[in-house]
């Protein structure tokens, strides 16, 4: 094979493809590879075109031995940082580098990371006051019951803090690994509604919210999964309490099915709206990350792990539905979640055919 023959042939694959000639220079590449390496880099020797040396000292040796090599080749592509994996083969014309980009794959490990850490150091935070308390009931409260008393309370505060943070990571995964399994049971929206505001009565006793309830649906139901949809409805209201406007109003709306454009489809909105401080624009965009708080210490003190929102979208995306987030600071939030209308048991096996 010529030079000229493994160019056109490496124009046919998508991955940068280097071929180094017996001479040590660079003898062909395709379009990906020049993006990479640059194409004045044809005809040079590779160690100026590498200039890598974990990957210079493999392609050594695979020259010399005729053995296949791997190596790391770190990039930078119209400012993005690149991370590739190279084979490195031997081949009658002399050796030839296949680079498969691993960015994706880095990145996610990269977030596995920092969620491991987040989640390390909210178990750390009442696992250190735990720990101090018992110390001090072994210790100076020994034999002062009041005192107990006040470090029992607080300790079964902060063990509530752990099992919360436990049970919205349990949820969190359980949703993520339901993922790609569209739900497709008819929910009545107005029911999980009751049921959610029944469980909730405490909480909001406790903010002083009154409620104020505009369900125009007439019963009609969406396509969901009942626990999701209440766990969904749950968070939202529960956030508008926490957040809210104390002693203030709640508006609760679920409107009509009509066409959603966001979903190409007819769709129901469920609307949560509080009148509190609402929330800064360039928070919004990441409400839903896991553990975002636009104020920790607020979101700690009201018993908070910073996954309900991140929960929420997870079981949003799920529904293949939308969740839009407005505020105007001062005014308070608007949480809208439009789900599809459930139409029906033939009309839903004809949309998901
Ligand atoms: N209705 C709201 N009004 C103002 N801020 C809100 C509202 N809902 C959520 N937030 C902000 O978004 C953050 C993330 O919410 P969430 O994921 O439910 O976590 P958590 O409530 O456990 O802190 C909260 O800490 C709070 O700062
Ligand atoms: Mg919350």
């Amino acid at each position: 094979m010529t030079p000229e023959l493994a160019s056109s042939l490496f124009e046919t694959i998508p991955m940068p493809i280097i071929l180094i000639g017996a001479d040590q220079t660079i003898v062909a590449m395709n379009q990906p590879a020049e993006r990479l390496v640059g194409g004045h880099m044809r005809g040079r020797h590779y160690i100026t075109a590498l200039r890598q040396p974990n990957l210079l000292d493999k392609i050594e040796r695979t020259i010399e031995t005729g053995e296949a090599q791997h190596a790391r080749y770190l990039g930078r592509e119209a400012e993005r940082e690149t991370i590739y994996q190279v084979q490195i083969s031997s081949c009658p014309l002399g050796a030839v580098l296949a680079f498969t980009d691993k960015t994706a794959d880095e990145d996610i490990g990269q977030i596995r990371r920092d969620f491991v850490a987040n989640v390390s150091h909210e178990l750390r935070t009442p696992l250190t006051a735990l720990s101090g308390f018992i110390e001090t009931l072994r210790g100076p409260a020994k034999s002062d019951p009041i005192a107990q008393d006040r470090f029992l309370t607080i300790m079964d505060h902060e063990a509530g803090r752990m099992t919360r943070l436990v049970d919205d990571l349990l949820s969190l995964s359980r949703v993520e690994a339901e993922g790609r399994v569209r739900p497709k049971e008819p929910v009545v929206l107005s029911n999980v509604l009751s049921e959610t505001i029944s469980n909730l009565e405490p909480l909001l006793d406790q903010a002083g919210a009154t409620l104020d309830i505009n369900d125009q649906s007439n019963g009609a139901a969406v396509v969901g999964d009942t626990n999701q949809l209440r766990q969904v409805v749950n968070n939202l209201i529960e956030n508008a309490a926490k957040y809210g406007k104390r002693d203030g109003t709640i508006h609760i709306t679920i409107t009509p099915p009509t066409h959603e454009p966001q979903l190409r489809a007819d769709g129901i909105r469920l609307v949560v709206r509080d009148e509190g401080q609402g929330i800064a624009p360039h928070h919004l965009a990441r409400l839903t990350e896991r553990f975002y708080r636009v104020d920790s210490h607020r979101s700690r003190e009201v018993g908070g792990t910073g996954l309900g929102l991140a929960i929420v979208k997870h079981i949003i995306n799920r529904h293949r539905s939308r969740l839009q987030i407005d505020s105007v600071e001062g005014e308070g939030a608007v949480f809208s979640v439009i789900l599809p209308v459930f139409a029906g048991k033939d009309a839903l096996k004809d949309s998901l055919s």
